[in-house]
């Protein structure tokens, strides 16, 4: 076997410990202000034998918010909560990128700075609700963004990717997945616009094309990760041609000299996987991180076919601090708690039982 879980891979100019990445994880649990705080830090810095952490979606602005008790990486209050996350897990031995997030129409005028309607590449309304501090409501019909707004939005990634260095980050990884605003440009189910930020491919990509550059001004490029999601319908979204239109976009990432693609593979909805991802990964010559419901063995097996250099695992990290001591002892798992996933305190985040000490650590 050329690599297997445990085997350090180089990144760019860093060395991972390992392959085993946890994927981000959008866990509610900042405080009022959004910044992050003691307790996120112990939730950190308990995974921090992972290779490689990928915090859960921190938004770059006020406007990009879309869910209660998510952090931020624009203010000097926020900075300062995820500085003490990332020395615990330098400490720890680990590395850790921040995953820079809008939500776009994925928001309500409840979460918005004055009530705002929420953006988007045009005004279509997504299927389903918001979360609220007042429970779940209905989406409501983003408004299209102006042309002349968009520049705004990317001095905002760049303003977030600079606290994010100040913070002590190891680099970011742009969150152009999952419904989200870049996705909303991406995807012709949700850009219906008829200006240069629209119609074709490379117009679709335009709006990350301007997010890479104003993040690439301040980060090195090998220290910059994409996050994408050929064909999630999560958020309602979807896309006349998922493989032809993914395929464009990370031939053209190729130049670009990234840390890596993360690529969350088939529909988090129906749980399938319509699309062959080799052919995605086969046309990209960086590193490819694979990502979605990823066992220890279809792990192995990804990375020994050569489907992937890395694996990001998401419930497995997040109910076992020590999922890398288990996966290589072949120790048995904890099972995740699906009712404290979002919000909450302790519970369900930071009191899974960590095994390696029991082990490792006698009397
Ligand atoms: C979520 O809060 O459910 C969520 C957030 C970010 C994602 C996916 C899901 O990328």
């Amino acid at each position: 076997m050329t690599a297997d879980l445990f085997s350090p891979i180089t990144m760019g100019d860093i060395k991972l410990a390992n392959r085993m990445v946890m994927a981000p994880m959008t866990r509610n649990r900042a405080d009022e202000h959004n910044a992050p705080h003691d307790l996120n830090t112990t939730y950190y810095q308990q995974r921090a034998t992972a290779g490689l952490i990928i915090t859960e979606a921190s938004q770059v602005s006020a406007e990009g918010v879309g869910y209660p008790g998510t952090p931020g990486i624009y203010r000097d209050e926020q900075v300062a909560g995820w500085r003490k996350i990332t020395d615990a897990v330098h400490a720890g031995g680990g590395h850790i990128f921040i995953q820079l997030w809008y939500c776009g129409r994925i928001s309500h005028p409840d979460l918005l700075p004055d009530n705002r309607t929420p953006v988007a590449p045009s005004a279509i309304r997504p299927e389903g609700e918001a979360t609220t501090l007042e429970g779940m409501k209905a989406f409501v019909t983003p408004r299209a963004l102006e042309m002349d707004e968009i520049a705004g939005i990317i001095s905002q990634y760049k303003h977030a990717a600079a606290m994010a260095k100040q913070a002590g980050f190891d680099g970011v990884e742009v969150h152009a997945a999952n419904g989200y605003l870049i996705d909303q440009f991406l995807r012709d189910g949700s850009n219906q616009r008829t200006d240069q930020y629209g119609g074709s491919v490379e117009n679709r990509m335009r709006m990350l094309n301007e997010v890479l550059d104003a993040v690439i001004a301040v980060w090195p490029s090998n220290r910059v990760g994409i996050r994408l999601t050929p064909e999630n319908s999560f958020n309602s979204m979807s896309d006349s041609n998922p493989l032809e239109h993914f395929r464009y976009f990370i031939s053209h990432l190729n130049a670009r000299n990234l840390a890596y693609i993360h690529i969350l593979e088939g529909d988090m909805v129906s749980k399938s996987i319509n699309i062959d991802y080799r052919v995605l990964r086969d046309g990209y010559n960086g590193l490819y991180m694979a990502n979605n419901g990823y066992d220890k063995a279809r792990a192995e097996a990804s990375l020994s076919n050569g489907d992937s250099d890395f694996v990001a695992f998401g419930i497995p990290f997040l109910a076992n601090p020590d999922l890398v001591y288990r996966y290589q002892h072949d120790l048995p798992l904890n099972d995740a708690n699906f009712d404290t996933l979002y919000g909450g305190a302790e519970q369900g985040y930071t009191d899974y039982p960590i095994l390696e000490q029991t082990i490792t650590e006698p009397g």
